[in-house]
């Protein structure tokens, strides 16, 4: 089988690697699905990954299969598999239980645990491939009428966790009835934030550098969002000019954006950090008056990274409402298709050097 592969610690080491076909007796007690690969997803994980900043190989293997946004379609299940079937579409989590506590009790997504195990990104190979097979606990089914929109399920549990993560924390405030909501950054996560805030009714804004007109703005405009470009106006002068928001998701990429957003945010409020950035980057922030104004204000400030089988579930569920609120506008991310694992170079230099490429996937095989 063919696969696409990096070895982890050299850089720009994309290449096509060769995996033996996985069987559903691979995994233990009947509780095999194997599902033939469709279309993954990557995104800045795998470009980073390329890079040599983070990921590791499996044990006994010198490379690391990646692509970690799964869709395909099932093609066998062991004799215990009971939720799946074969011809059912499929997308697949990503991380992969350690032994915390909260990995115990199905919350590998929150594991206390340094080391993390992650088809794709750390010690577990990913879904570039023909085939995968998994445990039934972790292979959630997408609705045919979403096929369409097949890759963004993993990045939507992200965002739907990562919204989650917020009306959870914030019960500490006994009411909590956020009206003005800000996105910061319009790639997957920042456009799919935006999606889930405004079918929860909240007026959203949603900023990110490029100006308009552009395809980010035309896709959070069509959710009925505000676009902002940070090139026209500040986070300050938009906070003047239409109130402090009562929750942030920031999503750019940006560790100095995360920070600033301390600045702006209205009492009460809270901020969800999502973007992983694993550069050296330092600024410097006005802690005193962070400091003071979080306090007064009884501010918070909430990390949220990947997803479990429950995110994945309320995720898809507000893919398909969004498509029927929205018709037409969450396709518009899926810009840029890749046909066929072997071109594997072309993928990797759209995710590289195309600024207009919001999502690159592969089309592994028709179905
Ligand atoms: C993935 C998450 C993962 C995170 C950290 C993201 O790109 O979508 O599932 O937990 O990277 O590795
Ligand atoms: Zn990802």
């Amino acid at each position: 089988m063919k696969a696409i592969a990096v070895k982890p610690g050299t850089p720009d080491s994309v290449h096509l690697a060769e995996l033996e076909k996985p069987s559903v007796t691979d995994i233990p007690n009947g509780r095999g699905v194997l599902v033939r690969t469709l279309k993954v997803g990557v995104d800045a994980t795998d470009r980073e990954i390329n890079e040599a900043q983070y990921g590791q190989a499996p044990p006994g293997f010198d490379f690391l299969v990646i692509g970690h946004e799964s869709f395909g379609i099932v093609e066998e299940v062991g004799e215990n598999v009971k939720r799946v079937q074969p011809g059912d579409y499929v997308t697949c989590t990503v991380r992969r239980p350690g032994g915390s506590i909260f990995d115990k009790i199905g919350r590998s997504d929150i594991t206390s645990e340094e080391e993390y195990y992650e088809r794709g990104i750390n010690l577990l190979h990913g879904y570039l491939t023909e085939y995968f097979v998994d445990d039934e606990e972790f292979m959630v089914r997408m609705p045919v009428g979403l096929k369409h929109l097949h890759v963004l399920a993993e990045p939507m549990s992200c965002a739907a966790k990562a919204v989650e993560q917020a009306m959870l924390a914030q019960q500490r405030l006994q009411v909590w009835e956020p009206k003005r909501a800000w996105v910061t950054g319009s790639g997957q996560i920042g456009l799919l934030s935006t999606l889930i805030l405004r079918l929860r009714g909240m007026e959203v804004w949603t900023l990110a550098r490029g100006k308009k007109p552009n395809l980010k703005a035309e896709i959070a405009e069509g959710m009925g969002s505000h676009y902002v470009s940070t090139a026209d106006k500040s986070l300050k002068e938009l906070a003047d000019e239409c109130g402090k928001p009562d929750l942030i998701i920031e999503a750019t990429g940006s560790s100095a954006v995360a920070f600033e957003c301390m600045e702006v945010l209205g009492h009460n409020g809270c901020i969800v950090w999502t973007s992983i950035t694993g550069g050296e980057r330092k600024v410097d922030v006005p802690s005193d008056s962070v400091n003071l104004n979080w306090v007064l204000g009884n501010k918070l400030l909430v990390g949220s990274v990947n997803a479990n089988f429950r995110h994945f579930e309320s995720g898809i569920s507000d893919l398909a409402l969004g498509d029927v609120t929205y018709p037409g506008v969450l396709e518009k991310i899926l810009t840029s298709p890749v046909d066929g694992l072997d071109n594997y170079a072309e993928m990797m230099r759209l995710l590289v050097e195309d600024r207009d490429a919001l999502k690159v996937y592969v089309n592994v095989a028709e179905g």
